[in-house]
């Protein structure tokens, strides 16, 4: 069975789950997971007013169907998950972007005149910065607590109170847009840089830097893949079980 024809039957979110690396093709032709998840690559590109086989032939062009996350994650508890993430993810991303920042504007002086892509970059990633540092703050103070209490609940070990912000559906619907407003961002430094490959006259902290922004983009898209695709569905699950009084 060819890709095409193989990713043609599968939904946008099961091609996710195959494959967190497709997370940036359906970013460039703007398919809309949260609204697109549950269709098809032609039904999704159709609505969307798109041609399917370009993005079919992008996906083809994925260099592996492997799964890169951690094994048998969906068996994991959330609260398991949760501190995966803040330690796997966040933290790599508390350390790595002033990491980033610091060699970017290394590259900005040295070529920012000869190649002004570099000072559009920076520009832009400063904004991911910034947006990154209160969204990690909002889940690690506000979402993630609720959903470690959820567990807890399913446990016995805690009893069930409405929280503050109504249902869990609210802060996720929020996170999401915050998750897509920093894949677009990152998608448009990776176009900025003609896909992060290093121009003829690149000196060797210009070159670190672009394998530094491809690795950060993919390490957001396993991030995003985990709470988008996995917990967050999850969480929603276990709270209306809770809620409705259902057996866990
Ligand atoms: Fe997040």
């Amino acid at each position: 069975m060819d890709n095409d024809t193989k990713f043609s039957k599968l939904t946008l979110t099961q091609i996710l789950s195959i494959n967190y690396r497709s997370a940036a093709i359906f970013e460039k032709y703007n398919l809309d997971i949260s609204s697109l998840g549950g269709k098809t690559i032609k039904e999704a590109c159709k609505e969307a007013g798109i041609q399917h086989e370009r993005v079919l032939s992008d996906l083809a062009s994925l260099d592996s169907l492997k799964i890169e996350i951690p094994v048998r994650v969906d068996e994991w508890e959330l609260d398991f998950l949760v501190d995966y993430i803040i330690n796997n993810h966040h933290r790599y991303v508390r350390n790595i972007i002033p990491v980033i920042t610091m060699h970017l504007e290394k590259v900005v002086s040295a070529h920012g005149k000869r190649h002004a892509e570099t000072i559009e970059a920076l520009k832009i990633f400063s904004v991911v910065y910034k947006e990154f540092k209160q969204h990690m703050m909002k889940e690690e103070e506000i979402l993630f607590p609720y959903i470690k209490y959820l567990v807890k609940v399913k446990n016995g070990e805690n009893k069930f109170e409405k929280p503050y912000f109504g249902r869990i559906a609210n802060p996720i619907n929020m996170m999401e847009l915050e998750h897509q407003s920093a894949g677009e961002n990152m998608y448009t430094i990776r176009r900025l840089f003609n896909n992060y490959t290093p121009p003829a006259d690149a000196c060797e902290t210009y070159r670190v830097t672009l394998r530094e922004l491809k690795e950060f983009e993919e390490d957001h898209h396993k991030h995003i893949h985990l709470e988008n695709n996995i917990l967050f569905p999850k969480a929603i699950i276990l709270e209306e079980q809770l809620m409705t009084g259902q057996a866990v």
